[in-house]
Formats: C-alpha cells, structure tokens, sequence
C-alpha cells in the first residue's frame, strides 16, 4: 500500500501538510466519518415516578423513572440517535441469589421497553442486555454454583429473561454475559418463541475490566459483587486472539452484530474483528472512559466537546460501525450544529 518514496515522488514535492492547510480540505479528505447514526445511548432506569437521580461517578448522567423515558429518547431520536440500551437499576429487595426477577415479565426493564416502544414504536430501536447480574444478590452474570458461575445452569435463566424482554417489544437482545453457548441457546429459544425477528447483538469480546465501576455504581451492582469479580468468564485484557475466536462463535451462534468492550483500551481488539470479519461491529465506550473525560473536564483539565468529539472519532477510525456511549446525546448535538 505504500509506495517506496522516489526523489521524485518525496519533499519537496510531497508535502502532506498541503492538504491539512485548510478545513475544507481536511473535510474532504477525512477517512473516517462520525454521525449521530452512529451512536447508541446507554439510560439507566429507576424506580418511582418523576425520579432523575444523578449517577455520581458519571457526572452529567442520571437515572430516569420510567415516565421521564419518553421525553429523553425522543430528544435522542430528534437528534438522530437511532438506538438506546436501557440498564435498570434493580431494587436491592428484589434480588436473589437465583436471580428469579430477570424473568418477571413486569420486571423494571420490560416495563420500560414496552414504555419506550408504546410511544416512540419503531422511530427506535430498543436494546436490552441479557445477563443475571442487575437481578442476583450475589451481583454474579449467571448463577452460582459451589462458588463457581456455572455455565451451563445459567443458560436456561438467560433465555427465559431474553424471552420476557422480547415480549416486552425489545428490539434487540444483547447477551452479556460471556457464557459460552449462550448466543446459539438464546436464538434458539427466541425463534421458538416467534421472535424470530429479534436481532442480536453479541457482547461478543467482553474483557473483565476495571472500566465498568462506574456503571456498577449506577446500576447498584457493586455492593452485591463486593469483593468477587468477573474474571472466570469475562476476558483477560492480555489476550486479543481469543477476542477473534469469540466473535467467530457467536456469529457461528447466530449473532447479527458483535460488540467489543470496553472501547478505548481496546480499539486493537476492534480493527482486527472488522477486519477478519467484516460483520457489523460495534464498540462500548464504558463507563470509566466516560468517568475520566467526564471529570477531567469538569475540573477544566480537559476540552469536553473536542475530546468527547475525538474520542467517537478513534472507533469510528478503527473500523467500528457504532459506538455506545453515555456522551450520545450531547455528541448529537454537537455533531448536529456543526
Ligand atoms: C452487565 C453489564 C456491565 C456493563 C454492561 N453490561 C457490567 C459488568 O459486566 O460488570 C458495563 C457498562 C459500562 O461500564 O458502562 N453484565
């Protein structure tokens, strides 16, 4: 793809710079584009009624009671985000260690999605995560068994809780769980079901990172997992390999999109998955990387729209078809008014 540089061909007659000297050429020749198409956005759901409940570890994010969904996302949608993935933040009385609420049909998220999609329909897609871990005391993505999350015990827990919430009208189901076999089983089960146009999108590379605090402290995850972590089912963030080799099962599974995760730390694991690919991949900017940009710019340390900007800009660079992130809707906005 390079050419070797000839005398001809090098300085001073190349001069790259040439084509950096003015806006419009820099916008002409951008390779990679950054739209509101682009982004999904992650909204926490609560309890009560009326109810916006600041996340403290992500500044500028909160916690919407059901009713305040309509509004929210439809200023979403107006901007020209085309999707959400809605997390509820689960009454600590009505976890178990078995996990039973993950499959009430009248559970915090299905009364969300059926919220969400009675009054935007389809100018939306609805996304919702399938894993244990917003339902069970032990704050665990499957069950427990003998101190051990046990694989394939869980499995049938994560159909019955990606059934409920397609019956909810959930548009997409996102499995992130990182149980093997689990992408193959939830197919199965939704297209038994007759929700065979239920899409997936697989938490295909999902790496046991430190990244995701925040988003336990919103979700009232992190007491329960207290001292536990993920790392006998979540990936290590030393191997990259076996990112491809979980992405090639899921898609063998039946998964219509893949999702590495988290976003930053990892933009190597998303250039090699489009590239060996080709599927529609998709990358969570999660929230500890919102956490940083957040706080640094709040303490005037960092550029909050131009960092924000160029940090959409890098997945969208490596290959990503999308990106979730919490900064969608003022990332809309900005890329709007430009
Ligand atoms: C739940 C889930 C997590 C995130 C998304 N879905 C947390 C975890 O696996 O512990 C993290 C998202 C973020 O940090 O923004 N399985």
């Amino acid at each position: 793809m390079y050419e070797p540089i000839s005398p001809v061909g090098g300085f001073p007659a190349t001069r790259l710079r040439r084509l950096r000297r003015h806006e419009w050429t820099r916008r002409l020749v951008a390779e990679a584009r950054l739209a509101p198409a682009d982004l999904i956005w992650p909204v926490f759901v609560c309890e009560g009624e009326n109810r916006r409940e600041p996340v403290e570890s992500m500044p500028g994010v909160a916690r919407l009671s059901v009713d305040l969904l309509e509004p929210a996302i439809a200023e979403a949608v107006e901007l020209g985000v085309p999707a959400v993935a809605l997390f509820p933040a689960t009454p600590a009385d009505k976890k178990t260690p078995g996990a039973e609420e993950a499959w009430n049909p009248e559970n915090l998220v299905c009364r969300a999605i059926r919220e969400v999609k009675q009054r935007l329909g389809d100018s939306v897609g609805v996304i919702a995560d399938v894993a244990l871990d917003p339902y069970s005391s032990h704050g665990q993505d499957g069950l427990v068994v003998d101190g051990y999350v046990a694989n394939d015990a869980t499995l049938d827990a994560l159909c019955r809780q990606a059934e409920v919430q397609a019956e909810a009208g959930c548009d997409i189901i996102a499995p992130s769980d990182m149980m093997d076999g689990r992408v193959g089983r939830i197919r199965s089960a939704l297209d038994r079901e007759g929700y065979d146009h239920v899409a997936i999108l697989a938490y295909a590379a999902k790496y046991a990172s430190a990244y995701y605090g925040p988003f336990r402290d919103a979700v009232g995850s992190a007491g329960a997992l207290a001292d536990g972590d993920k790392r006998t089912y979540q990936m290590n963030p030393a191997s990259g390999d076996e990112a491809l080799r979980e992405v090639a099962l899921d898609l063998a599974e039946g998964a219509d999109m893949v999702m590495i995760k988290p976003g930053q730390p990892y933009l190597d694991i998303v250039a090699r998955v489009k590239q060996a690919f080709g599927a529609p991949t998709f990358a969570y900017q999660v929230s500890g990387e919102y956490a940083q940009i957040a706080a640094a710019a709040q303490n005037g340390w960092l550029d909050y729209d131009a960092v924000m900007l160029e940090s959409l800009m890098a997945f969208k660079r490596a290959g990503a078809d999308g990106v979730l992130t919490y900064f969608a809707v003022e990332a809309a906005r900005r890329l709007r008014s430009e």
